[in-house]
């Protein structure tokens, strides 16, 4: 990537977990600078009050209704992306964070719902869109949290899931035969705070608008040999 030119414009995205709050702004921040979105989500309602709350960008929002951590979500997912053609990024922000019992506590009903949607849709996801990314350049692009840099107790679904979905991106790069198809882990080490609350926040935070940045960034001009990039302060 040549540093002195500012890299173009992202023309078209998929937004997985589009309706969560990271992957709404992330929906809006690719609207906002023309793209158009497939974005992926699990109520119609809650899409179409994103596809209202953008405006007139809202005409470029195409809604995709799918549970991408079942295998007929997925396929739907796929069919769409495959409709609408190549795409040049994906953004994957699915699973939110997760406090209860220690491992050695937790039933067996919660850790397997917690790997559904913490780990299985990040693979059903990946599956559904790394085929449809533009071979002449794209990238796929994770969010990710603490709990996968270190272990987080009261939390361990969270960064066994976390460390897990590391692990799947690396494996999707290793597999993956297009040179110009990138794959980045945005990990996000605080906790995201809407634009203006981080003064006022007790702790380290980091605010939404830089969490949209620095995917965006990735995904338009990230250098491939970036596995992770962390946001935030350890
Ligand atoms: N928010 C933070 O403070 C923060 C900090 C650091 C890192 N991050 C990272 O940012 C990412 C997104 O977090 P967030 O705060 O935006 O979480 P969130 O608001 O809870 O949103 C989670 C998203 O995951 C989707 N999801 C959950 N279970 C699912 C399932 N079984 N199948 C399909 N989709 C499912 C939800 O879909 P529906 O909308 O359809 O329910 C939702 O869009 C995570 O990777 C997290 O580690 C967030």
């Amino acid at each position: 990537m040549d540093a002195s030119r500012p890299a173009p414009a992202l023309s078209s995205a998929v937004v997985h977990g589009a309706t969560g709050y990271v992957g709404r702004h992330l929906v809006r921040g690719l609207l906002a600078e023309g793209a158009t979105v497939l974005a992926v989500g699990r109520s119609a309602a809650r899409l179409e009050a994103l596809r209202e709350s953008a405006g007139d960008d809202g005409t470029r929002l195409v809604p995709v209704v799918a549970d991408v951590s079942a295998d007929d979500g997925a396929r739907h997912v796929a069919q769409q992306i495959a409709d609408h053609g190549v795409v040049q990024a994906g953004f994957a922000a699915i699973g939110g964070w997760w406090e209860g019992s220690r491992l050695v506590d937790l039933d067996t009903q919660t850790w397997s719902s917690l790997l559904t949607s913490h780990l299985t849709a990040h693979f059903l996801a990946a599956r559904a869109t790394v085929p449809h990314l533009d071979p002449v350049g794209s990238a796929y692009v994770t969010l990710n949290g603490i709990a996968t840099l270190q272990p987080e107790a009261g939390s361990g679904p969270v960064s066994v899931t976390g460390a897990g979905q590391s692990m799947l991106l690396d494996v999707l790069r290793a597999e993956d035969d297009r040179p110009a198809v990138r794959f980045h882990e945005l990990c996000v080490v605080n906790p995201v705070v809407d634009d203006g609350d981080a003064a006022d926040a007790p702790e380290a935070v980091v605010e939404i608008s830089d969490v949209v940045s620095a995917a965006l960034t990735l995904a338009r001009s990230g250098e491939a040999r970036t596995r992770r990039h962390e946001l935030g302060r350890l």
